[in-house]
């Protein structure tokens, strides 16, 4: 395997970790090394690792098969749940990874309006298909002005023809992002984005942001999608739920698949209806394991757990957690900011507030780095840009280790930074 790992994103220097076990929010690594998992793969495991619920209807159900060519009455509990608990959701699908689930958001859109372009915000994250890898994390001295930035390519191999497609918003922004929407509008499909930023740093969208990106793409025919991919953990019907703006489509993944590699997109009815293999033509959507009854038992398990008080508790873990890292940093007088969302937090090491994506990209990288670092040889893993997840698992004495670790780490590294001033 390239660089030793089948991922990009945990590849790190100078070697990355191989983890052999996980339970409840700790993790052993190939040197039987114990940590504290603050990333939970990527946000997924919200419940963390091998929830005993979660585990049994794996049991349960790989004892009765694990996939079949046709449906199952666990895609339908799953998809009624789903419909259920997110606003948007007349119907849903199911795909595998939140890739394929902004791929196939972005295709139905396509054949829906008949217009050609997607609009997508700088910074934020969609997977890796070739419409996705495009202004994730551009270097700003490429990428035009922060009120007009240029499509560029993340990956070499992107095809032009995916950046002449792709129209790129500012974040939180709302005038700069409706005139580029109004100026592009006849040729836009969708506009897609992450009500809350993710991987791109934990940025929540101003409400007035989405509600004037409901209101352009209403008038002007464009769909609106919201990928929920992370923010989906932050409410029973995510982050739409929490701001009370519905988008016409929405995709989902990591929770809802329990740990099992499950997605899923859906929406409006009458766009929906376009997927019906009864309609002649119709939009294509494959996949031998969409809707397998193993992921689809795993993530109907988990789902299940997540009653609205799970969210509740958990969100207001994440609030204290955010307000003990600010304290800790400004104990040791080092500039951060530190962005959290219900049980999502980010970690930015910058004198200015973080509110899109040219702000996020000027936090310091080192300092970043040398955190990252410090963290996972004191025990704790967070993603290298310094965002984390809370679980389900984790209880006073873990968040207090997780802020003594985070202590440690500043207090050991603060010397070298300002010696090397960083
Ligand atoms: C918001 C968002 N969308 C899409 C994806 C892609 O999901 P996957 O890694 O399952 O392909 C991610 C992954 O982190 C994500 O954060």
């Amino acid at each position: 395997m390239p660089g030793g790992t089948t991922r990009t994103t945990t590849y790190f220097d100078p070697y990355p970790l191989y983890i052999t076990r996980g339970e409840g929010c700790r993790i052993w690594d190939a040197d039987g090394a114990e940590r504290l998992d603050m990333l939970g793969n990527y946000t997924a495991m919200i419940l963390g690792h091998a929830h005993p619920k979660v585990v049994e209807a794996i049991r349960k159900q790989a004892a009765q098969g694990t996939g079949f060519a046709a449906a199952n009455p666990v895609e339908v509990k799953l998809a009624a749940l789903l419909c259920e608990r997110v606003p948007s959701l007349d119907m849903v699908r199911f795909c595998n990874s939140g890739t394929e689930a902004t791929m196939f958001a972005m295709r139905l859109a396509r054949a829906f309006t008949g217009r050609p372009k997607i609009a997508r915000i700088e910074g934020g994250y969609h997977g890796t298909h070739d419409y996705a890898e495009v202004s994730t994390h551009p270097d700003v001295v490429e990428a035009g002005p922060p009120d007009a930035p240029i499509a560029r390519p993340d990956s070499i191999g992107t095809p032009r023809w995916a950046l002449e497609q792709t129209v790129v918003l500012p974040f939180n922004n709302p005038d700069a992002a409706e005139a580029i929407i109004r100026r592009e509008g006849p040729q836009l499909a969708a506009v897609i984005l992450e009500p809350i930023i993710g991987a791109g740093g934990v940025i929540a969208a101003t409400g007035e942001y989405l509600e004037r990106l409901r209101s352009v793409t209403k008038e002007l025919a464009i769909l609106l999608i919201f990928d929920e991919v992370i923010s989906f953990r932050v409410a029973p019907g995510g982050a739409q739920q929490l701001y009370g703006v519905t988008p016409d489509l929405t995709t989902l993944g990591k929770i809802i698949g329990g740990g099992l590699p499950v997605a899923a997109f859906g929406g409006r009815a009458d766009v929906m209806e376009l997927l019906d293999p009864r309609r002649k033509p119709n939009v294509a959507q494959g996949g031998t394991y969409n809707g397998n009854p193993l992921g689809m038992a795993a993530g109907l398990a988990a789902m299940t757990e997540l009653t609205p008080d799970v969210f509740v508790d958990l969100n207001r873990q994440g609030a204290r957690v955010s307000e003990q890292l600010s304290e800790v940093f400004s104990s040791h007088g080092v500039h951060a900011q530190v962005n959290g969302v219900g049980s999502l937090f980010a970690i930015h090491f910058t004198e200015t507030p973080v509110v899109d994506y040219r702000t996020m990209v000027a936090s310091n990288k080192k300092m970043t780095r040398d955190f990252f670092l410090g963290l996972v040889n004191h025990g704790v893993l967070m993603a290298p840009r310094a965002m984390g997840a809370l679980s389900t698992p984790m209880n006073e004495q873990d968040i207090q280790a997780f802020i003594d670790a985070v202590d440690s780490v500043v207090a050991e590294s603060r010397p070298i930074w300002e010696s090397e001033q960083v």
